[in-house]
């Protein structure tokens, strides 16, 4: 994807909950090389966690309910246009988008998945790989499409599962490794 030399992309991020991924964006977002800056967050969740790191970086924020999903994509696509954003990162956000709002950004919207996909598209990836008595976990990031956790992948990391790793264990381990791998790929993404 190009880019002006020098000139950072406007993003948005959209998240439901803790916003840990939104926060390891926003710190290398305040890299002078990093391709994009993240003007604004939206939360479907008035309660969410994340919503902290925004209002701790100075960053327009917006709370609109996603429980009519008609009326929640007409909210974020008039914002995202006022604030000519031109690329959306999903972080932990939790509701399905329609197809005619992912169009509206074909190839310039992304998420982030805890397992090694396409293994484990959806939710309670860490319970099912350790179910499965996998070897390996990790996560991805993709192409949002319409279909969920189904886009073309970007990056993926993998770490080992060990002996002692319970749910909670791999979700922690998973986590530190997401932080790492987003801003990777969004680095990938807009080399040129
Ligand atoms: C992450 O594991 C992400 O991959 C998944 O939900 C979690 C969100 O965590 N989609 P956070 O809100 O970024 O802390």
């Amino acid at each position: 994807m190009a880019r002006l030399t020098g000139k950072k992309i406007n993003a948005c991020v959209f998240i439901s909950g803790k916003g840990s991924n939104l926060n390891s964006i926003i710190k290398s977002s305040r890299d002078y090389n990093f391709p994009l800056v993240i003007k604004l967050v939206i939360s479907n969740n008035k309660n969410a966690y994340g919503l902290k790191y925004a209002k701790k970086y100075g960053i327009n924020y917006k709370f609109f309910s996603s429980k009519k999903l008609q009326k929640f994509e007409k909210s974020c696509l008039k914002i995202l246009k006022e604030e000519n954003i031109k690329f959306l990162c999903l972080a932990g956000f939790m509701r399905k988008l329609s197809k005619n709002f992912i169009n509206n950004f074909k190839y310039r919207i992304i998420n982030i998945h805890p397992s090694l996909l396409p293994k484990y598209q959806g939710l309670n990836t860490h319970q099912r790989a350790l179910k499965n008595n996998d070897k390996y976990t990790g996560c991805t990031v993709h192409y949002v499409s319409e279909k969920i956790d189904a886009g073309k992948k970007i990056l993926q990391k993998k770490i080992i599962i060990n002996n002692k790793d319970d749910e909670e264990i791999l979700k922690r381990r998973v986590l530190i490794l997401e932080h790492k791998l987003y801003s990777e790929a969004i680095r990938l993404l807009f080399r040129y």
